[in-house]
C-alpha cells in the first residue's frame, strides 16, 4: 500500500495577537487551522476585517516583528515557517510560495519596464541569458491572456489597465514556478467580465504548473469554481470548512448561508435582490464572551452567549456553531 503524502502546508492553531501601548491588545487571528496538499486549491472566505490578510502576511513572515505575537505553527514540507530564520523564509518566498496581493500598482516598480521585473525573477531562479528570459517573460505573458505580449515587455505599470497590471503579478508570481501561491483578493478591484476571465485563467495556471493555491476573498462566488476546500472566517476564526461542494448545496453555519445570500446567481433574474448579512463585521462580540457572530444572527440560542462555539466535525466538515442551518443551499 502506498503511504499518503503529507500535506504541502499544514497549519495548526495560528494566532496573531497585536499589542499597542496604552491599549487592549487584538486578538486578529485564532485557532486556525488547514491543511493544503500537493495541486490542491483552497479558499478562505470573510468579510473585511475578519483575518484573512492577517493569515497570510503570517504565513509569509510579512508581519511586523515588533507589537505582534504570531502562536501555533506552519508546517511547509515539514519545515515550520513561522520559526524558519530570516534568510531561510527569504530563500522560500518568491522561489516556492509566492503572493498576489490586491493592488498591483504598489506591488510592480513604477519605473521599471514589465520585461524587466519579470525577467529579474526568471534570471534569479534559473541560469539563462538575457534572451531567453525576455523570451520566457513574452511566453508568461501570453499564457496569463495579455494580447501582443512582446509589445508590453517594454511598457512600465503606469500605461497599463488595471485588469492587465494584475496578469503581469500573476505572471511574476508564476515566474518561479512556486509550490504554492497565495492569491489575496487578486481580482477584487476589477470589474466582473475581466474578474470572471482571470479567475479561469489562474485555474488553467495553477493545474498546468502544478502550483497550490489559497485564494483569499470577501466573495463566495470567487471560490465557487475555484477551490476543492472553503475555509470560513468571521472575526479571526474559522467558523466553517467544507468541501466545495457540500458547503455551496448546504451552508451549516448561519454565516455562511449569508455570505451565500449575497452573492448573485446566474440563473436568478436580474431584478430579484440580494440579502446582505444584516448588520456589519463590527457588530461582533468577543470571542470570549460567546459567538463573535451573535449579534448578526437569526439562528441565535440563549446558548450562544453564554459559552464559546467549538470548531468541531459535523458529517464531514468542520463547524463553529450551536444552532446550524438545515435544508438546501445551492448547487455549484
Ligand atoms: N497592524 C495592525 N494593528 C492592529 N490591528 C490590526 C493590524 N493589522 C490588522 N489588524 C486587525 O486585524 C483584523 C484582521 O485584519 P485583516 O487585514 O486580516 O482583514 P481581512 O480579512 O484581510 O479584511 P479585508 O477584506 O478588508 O482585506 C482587523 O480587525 C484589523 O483591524
Ligand atoms: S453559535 Fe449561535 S450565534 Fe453563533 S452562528 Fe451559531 S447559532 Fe448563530
Ligand atoms: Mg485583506
Amino acid at each position: 500500500m502506498s503511504e499518503k503524502k503529507p500535506p504541502l502546508l499544514e497549519v495548526d492553531d495560528l494566532s496573531v495577537t497585536f499589542s499597542q501601548r496604552g491599549r487592549d491588545p487584538v486578538e486578529a487571528v485564532s485557532e486556525v487551522s488547514f491543511t493544503i496538499g500537493e495541486g490542491e486549491n483552497v479558499g478562505i472566505v470573510g468579510e473585511s476585517g475578519s483575518g484573512k490578510s492577517v493569515t497570510s502576511m503570517a504565513l509569509m513572515g510579512l508581519l511586523p516583528e515588533r507589537g505582534v505575537t504570531v502562536g501555533g505553527s506552519a508546517r511547509y514540507q515539514g519545515k515550520d515557517l513561522l520559526r524558519m530564520s530570516r534568510r531561510e523564509l527569504n530563500r522560500i518566498r518568491g522561489t516556492e510560495i509566492a503572493m498576489v496581493f490586491q493592488d498591483p500598482m504598489s506591488s510592480l516598480n513604477p519605473v521599471v519596464t514589465i520585461g524587466t521585473q519579470i525577467s529579474e525573477v526568471i534570471k534569479r531562479h534559473n541560469r539563462v541569458t538575457s534572451k531567453q528570459a525576455a523570451d520566457r517573460s513574452a511566453e508568461l505573458l501570453d499564457r496569463v491572456g495579455i494580447p501582443d505580449p512582446r509589445r508590453r515587455l517594454s511598457e512600465y505599470p503606469h500605461q497599463l489597465s488595471g485588469g492587465i497590471r494584475q496578469r503581469v503579478l500573476i505572471a511574476i508570481a508564476l515566474a518561479c514556478e512556486p509550490k504554492l501561491l497565495i492569491a489575496d483578493e487578486p481580482t477584487t478591484a476589477l470589474d466582473v467580465t475581466i474578474q470572471a476571465q482571470i479567475l479561469t485563467q489562474l485555474r488553467e495556471l495553477v493545474a498546468d504548473f502544478g502550483t497550490s493555491l489559497i485564494m483569499i476573498t470577501h466573495d463566495l462566488g470567487v471560490v465557487a469554481g475555484l477551490c476543492d476546500e472553503v475555509h470560513v472566517m468571521y472575526a479571526g476564526r474559522i467558523v466553517e470548512s467544507a468541501d466545495r461542494r457540500p458547503l455551496f448545496a448546504q451552508p451549516r453555519h448561519p454565516y455562511t448561508g449569508g455570505l451565500l445570500q449575497s452573492v448573485p446567481r446566474l440563473d436568478s433574474p436580474r431584478d430579484e435582490p440580494l440579502e446582505p448579512i444584516p448588520g456589519s463585521p463590527t457588530d461582533t462580540l468577543p470571542w470570549s464572551e460567546g459567538c463573535a457572530f451573535q449579534p448578526r444572527c437569526s439562528n441565535a440560542v440563549d446558548q450562544c452567549l453564554q459559552q464559546t462555539p467549538r470548531l468541531e466535525p459535523d458529517d464531514g466538515r468542520l463547524l463553529r456553531c450551536f444552532n446550524p442551518l438545515e435544508g438546501g443551499g445551492r448547487d455549484r
